[in-house]
């Protein structure tokens, strides 16, 4: 893997780690998107098995030598090598303050106890799959995007994701565009997937908010879909607390039921993050 490190920032602070750290990976790429968005790979441990979609426990010692964890959505598919992150920078953030500094040979915490509600598991069968997500709550459908049994179990893939601005959207497009060239899934999703970037706050092809898109019915008009209805229609919801609950409502309103891993249904929602926003 090449590193491509866009921010001179980047090597401004050493990262606050320690070599040989229970559950410590190294850092095999960073790559600075934005001056609040970065994405970096690090390497995985031989035992760590997870179900794209998943999230775990990741971080730094902190400056009492106590780990400092959060929680992050594997942005990697569960048959990658690697662990792949995509990650917000609070800028007086207690974690990403610093682990936005991280660089290749770094080492990081990661706790290998993968959970999560955005699997394939918690859904009951269907047509069509919907990721519906914002800021970094495209993480794990960067997984799930990347996971050949999305393609293997739905006809149709959906993703919509929205930023307030088109730099935000950069890291989810690279991915999506990639994906044909993927050896593995290329031929597999050939003609099944559907992205619907918007912005909401900076001009683009496509804005509004994935709310209003849905309620409206303007994607299902510009992607030549039906309404979204139970029958044939499951979907995924990453974002924030405010996006998750006005999502939840809309999603409701088509006749979709909230599922789980133990229970699944139409559709499952997974916050991307704790709190107002940044
Ligand atoms: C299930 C789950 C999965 C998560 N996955 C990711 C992920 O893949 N990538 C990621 O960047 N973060 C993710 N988070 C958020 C992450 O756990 C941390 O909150 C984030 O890394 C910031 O940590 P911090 O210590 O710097 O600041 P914190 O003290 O944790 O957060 C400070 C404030 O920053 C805001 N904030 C935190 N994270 C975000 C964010 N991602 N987007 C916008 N505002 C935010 C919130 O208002 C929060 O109150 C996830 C959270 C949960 C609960
Ligand atoms: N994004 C930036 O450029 C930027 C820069 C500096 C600081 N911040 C701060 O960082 C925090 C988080 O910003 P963010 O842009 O990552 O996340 P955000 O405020 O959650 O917005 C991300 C996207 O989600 C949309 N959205 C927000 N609430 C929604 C809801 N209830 N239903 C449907 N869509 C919804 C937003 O549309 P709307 O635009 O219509 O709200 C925006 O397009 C904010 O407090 C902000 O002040 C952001």
């Amino acid at each position: 893997m090449t590193e491509v490190n866009l921010m001179t920032e980047a090597s401004a602070a050493p990262a606050v780690t320690k070599p040989h750290l229970p559950d410590a990976q190294t850092v095999t790429q960073v790559r600075h998107w934005t001056d609040r968005l970065f994405s970096f790979r690090v390497t995985r441990p031989q035992s760590l098995r997870f179900r794209s979609g998943e999230f775990v426990m990741i971080g730094l010692l902190n400056e009492h030598g106590k780990p400092l964890l959060r929680a992050y959505s594997i942005a990697s598919p569960a048959w990658d090598e690697e662990l792949e992150f995509y990650s917000i920078k609070v800028p007086d953030g207690p974690l990403t303050s610093k682990l936005q500094h991280i660089q290749v040979g770094d080492e990081i915490i990661l706790r290998p106890k993968p959970v999560g509600t955005l699997v394939h598991d918690a859904l009951l069968p269907g047509k069509r799959i919907y990721f519906l997500s914002t800021g970094t709550g495209f993480a794990p459908f960067a997984s799930l995007l990347r996971e050949p049994e999305t393609y293997e179990k739905y006809e149709e893939v959906i993703m919509m994701h929205t930023c307030r601005e088109v730099a935000e959207l950069d890291y989810g497009r690279q991915l999506v565009e990639s994906l044909q060239d993927d050896p593995l899934i290329g031929e597999m999703m050939a003609g099944k997937l559907k992205y619907y970037p918007t912005t909401t706050r900076e001009p683009f092809h496509h804005m509004g908010r994935v709310t209003d898109n849905l309620s409206s019915g303007k994607v299902f008009a510009d992607l030549g879909l039906p309404k979204m209805n139970p029958e044939e229609d499951r979907a995924m919801v990453c974002g924030s607390l405010a996006f998750n609950v006005d999502v939840k409502a809309i999603l409701e309103g088509f006749g979709l039921v909230e599922g789980a891993n133990s229970d699944p249904r139409q559709f499952v929602v997974e916050k991307a993050f704790v709190g107002d926003g940044i």
